[in-house]
């Protein structure tokens, strides 16, 4: 089949190598030439495990291109993914001007029949938008052409997203004509496993299923960081609770992780467009509220426990932080813990040394300008001098580091851990003061 894809971002870039990867070609578009140039030269945009040499060996096969040119790129698919950003608008409900201005560019080149997809997170409503959109503009230049428009939602994890795509556990695809439906079966079918992975449903389901999804999620992380929380102060382990309400096979032990807060381009705002999305049909959406407004609190949790230990004004102490990225695997640094806490160690005149195997020159991009922070080359340099370590991000790295040559680094032992990676009765026995979450 002859696919474009409509946006070449994560999910953009993901969905089409993984489609060429399986014999289809595929044709990338983006709006933003410097992208579409490290492309065409070979380059990848962003960090994602195993893309580059899939990218490549499709673009060796010939199944893969990129382009700036909407036209061609709107000839050339039968079908057209839309896979372009969904920021949140002021009020937190998804700003859809990106997609529409990709369905307004399907109405002004389209010659013949086309299969639309809305692959970008949209909110219940968007497909029957996007329909109207297209109309519209086909009717503005005279053309009577057929096309449909499907929603076909994308779960893909960042630093795991070509396994992800690969091996999904489901696909869902929201489909109301046959020949969408038998297109898109076709079009799935490389990816289906011992059972299949098509959940089709009207649009609609679809639209909102995606949105669910994501909210669940981050519904079990701020259920666990308040629970956490509490742990702390009733003297409880909360790792120990973790397994003990994971082993129950109706709750499970996925996303159970309590943290330093979740981040992303995806849970913070796609709750906020779900709790839009209720407000705007009158719908309160209180657990949702809760657990943005207990997200907030948790970004902030690694600053509390510094506060508590050293006090109100950081004037002058020196902190090193490991980990940049909102999870480990990516360089994507969208709505990570470590921005607002590198904020508010600045606002309290603390000085910072930070640390990401991947994501620090993402990191100086988005905040390099934060008064105070400086970026280290290793994780030990990170910490010469500090009067604390404050770990973020769980990369693997940080795993089995060298505790001696933290403690000779360190002005004082003091290990503030927001993603609980050690043993905390061994490390107080090292002689670190160290705080983890929950326990
Ligand atoms: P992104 O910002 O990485 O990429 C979007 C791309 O679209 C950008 O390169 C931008 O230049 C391009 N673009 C914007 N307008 C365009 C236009 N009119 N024509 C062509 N290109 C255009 O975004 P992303 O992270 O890939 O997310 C895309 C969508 O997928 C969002 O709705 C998001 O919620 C959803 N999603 C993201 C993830 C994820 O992990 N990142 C997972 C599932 C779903
Ligand atoms: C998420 C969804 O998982 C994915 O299905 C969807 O398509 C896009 O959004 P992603 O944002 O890439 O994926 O990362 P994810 O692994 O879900 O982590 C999101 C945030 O939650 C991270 O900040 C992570 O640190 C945090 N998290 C995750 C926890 O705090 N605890 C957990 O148990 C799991």
């Amino acid at each position: 089949m002859n696919i474009t894809i409509i946006g070449s971002g994560y999910v953009g870039l993901v969905t089409g190598t993984c489609l060429a990867e399986v014999g289809n070609h595929v044709l990338c578009l983006d709006v933003d030439p410097a992208k579409i140039a490290t492309l065409q030269q070979g380059g990848i945009p962003i960090y994602e495990p195993g893309l580059e040499d899939m990218v490549r060996r499709n673009v060796a096969a010939g199944r893969l291109s990129f382009s700036t040119d909407i036209a061609a790129a709107v000839a050339f698919g039968e079908i057209q993914f839309i896979a372009v950003g969904t920021p949140p608008d002021e009020d937190g409900s998804a700003d859809l001007q990106y997609v529409l201005a990709a369905a307004r560019n399907i109405g002004l080149h389209m010659t013949e029949p086309k299969v639309v997809v809305d692959k970008s997170t949209v909110p219940v409503g968007t497909a029957d938008k996007v329909k109207a959109q297209i109309a519209a503009t086909l009717a503005e230049r005279g053309a009577d052409i057929a096309f449909s428009v499907v929603s076909n939602p994308e779960f893909l994890k960042e630093g795991a997203a070509i396994e992800d795509f690969m091996k999904p556990d489901r696909i869902v695809v929201g489909a109301e004509d046959e020949r969408a439906i038998e297109l898109m079966r076709r079009l799935y079918a490389p990816f289906q496993r011992n059972h299949d992975r098509i959940l089709f449903m009207d649009v609609r389901s679809a639209e909102l299923t995606k949105y669910a999804a994501n909210a669940m999620l981050a519904t079990r992380i701020s259920f666990m960081n308040e629970l956490a929380n509490l742990a702390e102060d009733l003297g409880a382990d909360i790792e120990l609770v973790r397994r003990g309400i994971g082993s129950d096979p109706r709750i499970g032990y996925h996303f159970l992780y309590p943290g330093a807060g979740y981040g992303g381009s995806c849970f913070p705002k796609d709750v906020k467009a779900l709790v839009a999305s209720g407000r705007e049909q009158g719908h309160a959406m209180r657990v949702l509220t809760a657990v943005e407004e207990a997200n907030e609190a948790q970004k902030r949790r690694l600053v509390d426990k510094l506060v508590k230990r050293f006090g109100e004004d950081l004037q002058g102490r020196h902190f090193a932080i490991w980990g940049l990225a909102f999870k480990p695997n990516t360089d994507d640094m969208r709505e990570a813990s470590s921005r607002v806490i590198v904020a508010e160690l600045a606002r309290r005149g603390a000085t910072v040394a930070a640390y990401d195997p991947v994501a620090a020159e993402e990191a100086r991009r988005v905040m390099g300008d934060t008064p105070g922070l400086g970026f280290a080359d290793d994780m030990m340099a990170a910490l010469q001098g500090a009067d604390a370590l404050l770990i973020v991000t769980e990369w693997k790295m940080f795993r089995a580091p060298d505790f001696d040559a933290i403690k000779a680094s360190l002005k004082q032992p003091v290990i503030i851990d927001g993603r609980n990676m050690y043993d905390p009765a061994w490390l107080r026995e090292l002689g670190f003061d160290y705080q983890a979450i929950g326990r």
